[in-house]
C-alpha cells in the first residue's frame, strides 16, 4: 500500500530563483515520502484518500539552514559589537570549552534542538565541538527532532586556548572514534560531516590527515571561507605556499570535486577563489546577519548567483542572533541594498524570490532533492498560519509570503513535516 498524504492550503516555492510557484487553496500530495504533484482539483483517483485541510494558510517547502553552530546558541544575542577574531576569542572559544562536560552539553543542546524543531527549518548543517561524546549528545537530540543534519566535530590544532586545542594526531584519531561511533548508532537522520574549523585553527599535517579520513569514510565537508580581512591575511602568512584561501583546503582534497563541501560566507572571495569554488562545485552559505555583526563585510550574493554557483543561506548562530531562517532571508535582501546603494552598483539588490530560492531550493540541494515541491522532492513542508499579523485590506499570496520573510517566527510555524512525516510541535 502507497502512504499517501494529502495537505490542502495556500501552496507557494520556487522552482528557480526567478518566479514563485503558487496554487492557492490547492492540494500539496505526498506519496511514500516523496512530493507527488500539485493539484487545484483533487484527481479522482485520490478521491478517498483522507485530508489535512490548513484553511487559508501558507504551505511552503522547509528551510535548509546551510551553517550554524549549536554550543554558540547559548550566548546568541550578546558580544555582538566585537569583530570575528576577537569576538571568537573572547565570547565563542570560552563557551565552546564549556562542553568538555557532557552533562552542560546535554542540557544547552537539549534546548537548541528544541527550539531548531519548531522552526521553519527542516534540514541543518551544523558544528559542534572538538569533543567527541558531548558531540554525539548533539546528534541523539538532532535524531529525536525529527529533522534531517549533518553535524560535525570539529577539528582544531593550532592558534586556539589549551582547552579547546587538540594534538595534531589526536585530533584525526579522535574523528575516526567519533565515525565509528556515528556508524554504531544507525541514525536514521543525522550524518556525519567533516568540520575543519578554519584554516587558522587546522595545520596542513591536520588536514592532511582529515582527507583521509574523508576519503575512509565517504563524508562531505563544512568550513568557513574568506569571512574577515584579518583572517584571510592571516592565511596568508600562515600558508605562504597558497594561491588564495580556498586553494589551502582544494589542495588537501576538502573543497568540492568528489567531496560535497560547504563553505561558509565568501564575503571576500577574489576571481580566482570564485572560479575555483565554480570548477568544484562548492555549496556557498551565505550568513548575511552575521557578517554584519562580526563586522564581515557584504559577500557578492548577485554575481554568485550570476555565475551560477551553489548559494543557500545559514543563520551561522551565534555570529547570527537567531535560528529563524525567514531573518536571514530578510537580512539577505537589506545586506544586497546597502552593497548595492554603498559599494557596488554593478550589483543588484536581491528579490524575495531569489532569497526564497536560497533558503529553500538552493540550500536543499546539499541535501539532494530537496526544498521544492517539484514531483520527486523529498517531502518537507512548513504550514505557516499568518492570522497572528493582522490587516484590513486584500492581501495576495505573494504579499502574504513576503510578510513572513520580514515578521514571522517560530509562532507561525503550525505544522511541518520532514520527509513525509509529520514533526510533533506540541
Ligand atoms: N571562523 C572560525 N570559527 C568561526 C565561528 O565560530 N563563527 C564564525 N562566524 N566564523 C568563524
Ligand atoms: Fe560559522
Amino acid at each position: 500500500m502507497d502512504d499517501i498524504k494529502i495537505l490542502k492550503g495556500n501552496i507557494i516555492y520556487t522552482k528557480t530563483k526567478d518566479e514563485f510557484e503558487i496554487c492557492e487553496h490547492g492540494y500539496l500530495v505526498c506519496k511514500d515520502g516523496k512530493v507527488e504533484g500539485i493539484y487545484q482539483t483533487l484527481p479522482f483517483r485520490l478521491g478517498g484518500e483522507p485530508i489535512e485541510d490548513h484553511g487559508d494558510c501558507l504551505i511552503i517547502p522547509g528551510m535548509t539552514d546551510l551553517h550554524i553552530h549549536a554550543p554558540q546558541y547559548t550566548f546568541r544575542g550578546t558580544g555582538m559589537d566585537l569583530e570575528l577574531l576577537e569576538w571568537l576569542e573572547t565570547n565563542t572559544f570560552p563557551e565552546e570549552a564549556k562542553y568538555k562536560d557532557v552533562l552542560y552539553a546535554n542540557e544547552a543542546y537539549a534546548k537548541f534542538a528544541k527550539n531548531l524543531k519548531h522552526s521553519s527549518t527542516t534540514r541543518a548543517c551544523v558544528f559542534g565541538t572538538i569533543h567527541r561524546r558531548p558531540t554525539l549528545v548533539l546528534m541523539d537530540h538532532l535524531e529525536r527532532s525529527g529533522l534531517v543534519t549533518m553535524v560535525g566535530k570539529v577539528n582544531m590544532d593550532r592558534n586556539s586556548p589549551d582547552e579547546l586545542r587538540e594534538g595534531t594526531q589526536e585530533s584525526a584519531e579522535e574523528t575516526v572514534e567519533w565515525m565509528k561511533d556515528v556508524q554504531h548508532k544507525k541514525y536514521k537522520n543525522t550524518l556525519p560531516i567533516l568540520t575543519p574549523r578554519f584554516i587558522p585553527s587546522c595545520t596542513d599535517e591536520l588536514l592532511d590527515m582529515l582527507k583521509m579520513v574523508q576519503m575512509r569514510y565517504q563524508i562531505p565537508v563544512q568550513s568557513h571561507l574568506s569571512e574577515n580581512l584579518s583572517e584571510i591575511e592571516w592565511v596568508k602568512e600562515l600558508c605562504p605556499w597558497s594561491e588564495f584561501y580556498g586553494d589551502v583546503y582544494d589542495t588537501f582534497g576538502l573543497f568540492g570535486k568528489d567531496t560535497r563541501t560547504i563553505m561558509a560566507h565568501c564575503v571576500h572571495s577574489d576571481e580566482r577563489e570564485i572560479s575555483r569554488m565554480k570548477e568544484n562545485g562548492v555549496f556557498i552559505a551565505h550568513c548575511p546577519e552575521s557578517n554584519m555583526n562580526v563586522s564581515s563585510g557584504i559577500a557578492p550574493i548577485r554575481k554568485f548567483l550570476e555565475e551560477g554557483l551553489h548559494v543557500g543561506l545559514g543563520s551561522d548562530v551565534a555570529g547570527g542572533s537567531t535560528e529563524n531562517m525567514f531573518r536571514a532571508m530578510a537580512h539577505a535582501v537589506q545586506a544586497s541594498k546597502l552593497r548595492w546603494r554603498i559599494c557596488d552598483d554593478s550589483l543588484e539588490a536581491l528579490t524575495s524570490e531569489e532569497v526564497f530560492f536560497m533558503a529553500t531550493k538552493g540550500g536543499g540541494e546539499f541535501f539532494g532533492k530537496v526544498g521544492s515541491f517539484e514531483p520527486g522532492y523529498e517531502f518537507d513542508a512548513v504550514v505557516l498560519d499568518d492570522s497572528r499579523l493582522a490587516h484590513p485590506q486584500e492581501l495576495d499570496i505573494r504579499s502574504r509570503l513576503e510578510r513572513m520573510i520580514y515578521l514571522a517566527d517560530e509562532r507561525e510555524v503550525v505544522g511541518k513535516y520532514v520527509k513525509g512525516k509529520e514533526i510533533d510541535l506540541s
